[in-house]
């Protein structure tokens, strides 16, 4: 069955302390209604990513406060919950609802309200992602992407510089992008100089604690024409053990080599024709892993084909996160996957203004929940193609 993506919609990222959760679903799915140039009441079902809002906002019906937001009496609304994969979870369970032949038209949205918090109370929500032993030993995140991020190091000789290259990369393109928490430019020499949070992650190497709602709708429905839609080939969930200590290598997600291909298999093409991707860059090093895991670089090459520019706008070959990704854009947990749906779909469409990627007819998006516990891997094909 054939889905297109219709109309979109993101707020902007960062400290949105003035606007509710309710306020910030209304605005990104208003907005998408708008773009796709529908009305609620033609919403068959309304899907909502999100991790948080019952630790730290003590919500825990959000998907039907949600749907009131959206004013179609009586959708079915369902909230998906997968750490920091939420949104890409979502997405895929929306697409396997209409597969089912159950919903023709249906609302995705990613949600998080996070900096009403303390940092205490976020980090220690966050680590409910983890498994107990891990959360018990006093791992938080940071410290388990430390991990990653020493073992890399070590196995393939990459220094810390090499990783911070990944972070000005996302804050280059974040510059380019007005709806990112951070739109200014970093040097290696300010990440190197940030202050650490987990050795050798820095303050600069970590995505930030961030606000933001996104939208998608997508349809299977024939009648509904779009003068320039987005259709989705791929679409593929895969999941890995809750701890890293579980696991054979510190240095690949396996949950993310399966999804992708899987998700390159189902839509007929190999990672080379891939021209534009939104990865799940939550520390520098998830990055530099995830090149590799999706077949972009050579095991061990991905911080230094990174650094070496061929992922950075305007110059490189498949460009990486050109909405500035989780580090630059900012990190809703639960909006994540969502917000990569949006980018990747205004880059199909020819409409991401500065930050184009010229000529992009295939897209990819890569959200991980945990330290690799789910992997949601989507591909999109424009019309130009
Ligand atoms: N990147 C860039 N700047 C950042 C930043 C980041 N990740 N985090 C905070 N800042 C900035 C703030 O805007 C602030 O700038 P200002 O002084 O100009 O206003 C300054 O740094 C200090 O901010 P603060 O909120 O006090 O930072 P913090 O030390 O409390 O938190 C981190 C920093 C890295 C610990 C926090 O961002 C974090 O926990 N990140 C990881 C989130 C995470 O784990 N997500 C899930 C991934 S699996």
């Amino acid at each position: 069955m054939k889905i297109n993506i219709l109309g979109t919609a993101t707020t902007k990222f960062g400290e949105l302390w003035d606007t509710s959760p309710r306020e910030m679903a209304k605005e990104a799915m208003s907005n998408a209604l708008k773009a796709s140039g529908l009305k609620p009441p033609q919403i068959d079902a309304l899907f909502v990513g999100n991790m948080l809002s019952g630790i730290l906002g003590n919500q825990t019906n959000l998907a039907s406060l949600v749907a009131e937001e959206l004013g179609a009496e009586g959708v079915p609304a369902f909230r998906i919950e997968g750490a920091c994969a939420s949104g890409g979870l979502a997405m895929h369970n929306a697409i396997n609802s209409i597969n089912s032949g159950k919903y023709k038209t249906v609302l995705v949205m990613g949600l998080e309200k996070m900096t009403d918090h303390s940092q205490d109370e976020i980090t220690s929500a966050l680590s409910a992602a983890g498994s107990d032993e891990e959360r018990m030993s006093g791992l938080t995140f940071p410290g388990i992407y430390a991990l990653m991020a020493k073992a890399y190091m070590q196995e393939y000789n990459v220094s810390e510089e090499t990783l911070a290259a990944v972070s000005v990369k996302n804050h280059y393109h974040g510059s380019f992008n007005p709806k990112a928490q951070f739109q200014s430019p970093i040097t290696i020499g300010d990440v190197m100089r940030s202050p650490k949070v987990a050795d050798p992650l820095k303050l600069l190497d970590c995505s930030p604690v961030s606000d933001g709602a996104s939208a998608v709708v997508i349809t299977s429905d024939t009648t509904i024409k779009s003068k320039n839609p987005v259709t989705i080939i791929a679409s593929e969930v895969v999941t890995d053990t809750l701890a890293l200590y579980n696991r054979k290598s510190f240095t690949s997600l396996l949950a993310v080599v399966k999804a992708s291909q899987k998700a390159y298999l189902d839509a007929g093409i190999k990672p080379t024709d891939v021209d534009v991707a939104e990865i799940h860059d939550c520390f520098s090093i998830s990055e530099a892993i995830a090149v590799e895991d999706l077949g972009f670089s050579k095991r061990g090459e991905g911080a230094k084909d990174i650094a070496d520019g061929k992922m950075t706008l305007f110059k490189g070959k498949i460009i990486t996160n050109p909405s500035g990704g989780l580090k630059a854009c900012g990190h809703p947990v639960g909006a994540t996957g969502i917000k990569q749906i949006v980018e990747i779909t205004e880059h199909l469409r020819g409409t991401a203004g500065k930050r184009q990627v010229k000529g992009a007819k295939i897209g990819l998006t890569h959200n991980v929940g945990g330290s690799g516990a789910v992997a949601a891997i989507h591909i999109l094909k424009g019309a130009l193609s």
